[in-house]
C-alpha cells in the first residue's frame, strides 16, 4: 500500500515538473528515486519529511510528511529499523529520543536552526532562578539539553492548548519570541518571552502585507506564527505548516500567498494545481541543507546517525511526553 502511493506520488511529481525540468535531469532524478526507495525496502528504513523540504523529496521518497507535531507523532508510531529525518537537527534528535532504540540518521548534521541556536540549557537554568516557580514550556525547536531543562514542548500547532493544559496563571515560552506573542495575544495566560527569532519568519514585515494586498486584492494571505504578531494580525490566517496545508481543503481560495518557508508553497502547488500561489517566502537555509543526493549516501553509507547523551535524553524525552499526552 504504502509502495502503491509512493509511485503515484512519484509519477504525480513527474507529471508536474514535466513544465519546467529537461528531460535529461529527469531522467536523473528518476534514477536517483528508484535507488533511494531500493536501498530504502533492503535496510527496512523510512523517511521522515517536513513540510519545508523541497518538492523533489517532499512529494517522492517520503514515507511520511508533516508539521514538526505530525512528524513527532509519527515518529512515536514507525515500525522501520531506521529512520531518515529529511529536516533540521532538532527534527532527527526529537525523533530519536522517541525511538531510543532505533538508528536515527540527518542526511546534513549542519542542518540546524537559528531558534535554536539563541538558547542554551544554561540559560533555561538562569531563568528558573530569574522566575522561581514558573513553568518553562519549550518549542521543540531546540536541543535536546534545552528540552531536557524544560518542563514540557510545544510546536507551533499546539502551544496555545499546551500553554493553557498547565492550570497556571503565567509561563515562560522559549525561545521564539513571536510565537510566545502570538499566543499570547489568543490566551489570558501571562506568557514571558525569550529573545529566540527564525531567521526565515522574522524578515516579513508589515510593508510587505500591505503591497501584497494592494497587488493581489483577491488572495487570503496565510502566516505561520513565527512571524511577528503585527504580521500575524495582519493575515487572514496563522497556523502551523500543517493547519496552512488544512486551510486548502476547509476554505475556497483561488489565489493565496503563505508567509513562510518558499517549499511549503512550490509543494502545495503540485497538491492543489487550481489553486494560484504568489510567492513572498525566504528559503530556510538548513532545511535546505537536506538533498536527494544526500538522502542517497546516508543510505548507502549509514550517515550521519543521531545521538544523545542518555541523562540529558532521558529528561528530554520527559518533556515531550507531556506534549504528546497533553
Ligand atoms: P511547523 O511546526 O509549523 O511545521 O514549523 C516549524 C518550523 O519552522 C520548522 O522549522
Ligand atoms: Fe529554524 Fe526557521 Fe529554518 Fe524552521 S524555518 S528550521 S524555525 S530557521
Amino acid at each position: 500500500m504504502e509502495m502503491i502511493m509512493q509511485v503515484t506520488r512519484a509519477e504525480h511529481y513527474f507529471d508536474f515538473s514535466k513544465s519546467y525540468l529537461p528531460k535529461k535531469e529527469r531522467i536523473g532524478l528518476s534514477q536517483k528515486i528508484k535507488r533511494i526507495q531500493t536501498l530504502k525496502r533492503e535496510k527496512n528504513a523510512v523517511i521522515l519529511a517536513h513540510n519545508y523540504q523541497t518538492p523533489k523529496i517532499f512529494h517522492t521518497v517520503s514515507d511520511i510528511v508533516g508539521d514538526s507535531l505530525a512528524l513527532a507523532r509519527e515518529a512515536e508510531k514507525v515500525q522501520a529499523d531506521i529512520i531518515v529525518l529529511a529536516g533540521v537537527h532538532f527534527m532527527a534528535e526529537t525523533a530519536k529520543l522517541l525511538n531510543p532504540e532505533k538508528t536515527v540518521f540527518i542526511p546534513d548534521l549542519q542542518a540546524g536552526c537559528s531558534l535554536a541556536e539563541s538558547i542554551t540549557a544554561s540559560d533555561v537554568e538562569s531563568l528558573r532562578i530569574l522566575y522561581p516557580g514558573i513553568p518553562i514550556i519549550t518549542y521543540v525547536n531546540t536541543s535536546a539539553s534545552v528540552k531536557a531543562a524544560s518542563d514540557i514542548c510545544c510546536t507551533s500547532g499546539n502551544a496555545k492548548k499546551i500553554v493553557e493544559s498547565l492550570g497556571v496563571p503565567k509561563v515562560i515560552m522559549i525561545p521564539d519570541e513571536y510565537l510566545a506573542r502570538n499566543v499570547a495575544k489568543a490566551t489570558d495566560v501571562t506568557i514571558i518571552p525569550w529573545k529566540g527569532h527564525c531567521q526565515v519568519h522574522e524578515r516579513i514585515t508589515c510593508e510587505d502585507i500591505h503591497r501584497m494586498r494592494a497587488d493581489h486584492p483577491e488572495a487570503k494571505i496565510l502566516a505561520h506564527p513565527e512571524c511577528p504578531p503585527e504580521v500575524t494580525q495582519l493575515a487572514d490566517f496563522s497556523g502551523s505548516t500543517a493547519e496552512m496545508a488544512e486551510f486548502m481543503d476547509q476554505k475556497r481560495a483561488n489565489d493565496v500567498i503563505l508567509l513562510t518557508e518558499c517549499s511549503m508553497s512550490d509543494n502545495l502547488a503540485i497538491s492543489y494545481p487550481h489553486i494560484n500561489f504568489i510567492r513572498l517566502c525566504n528559503l530556510c537555509p538548513h532545511m535546505q541543507r537536506i538533498t536527494l543526493d544526500n538522502i542517497l549516501d546516508t543510505l548507502e553509507y549509514d550517515q550521519y546517525e543521531v545521538h544523545i547523551d542518555p541523562i540529558i535524553a532521558d529528561k528530554a524525552r520527559l518533556s515531550i511526553k507531556r506534549m504528546l499526552n497533553a
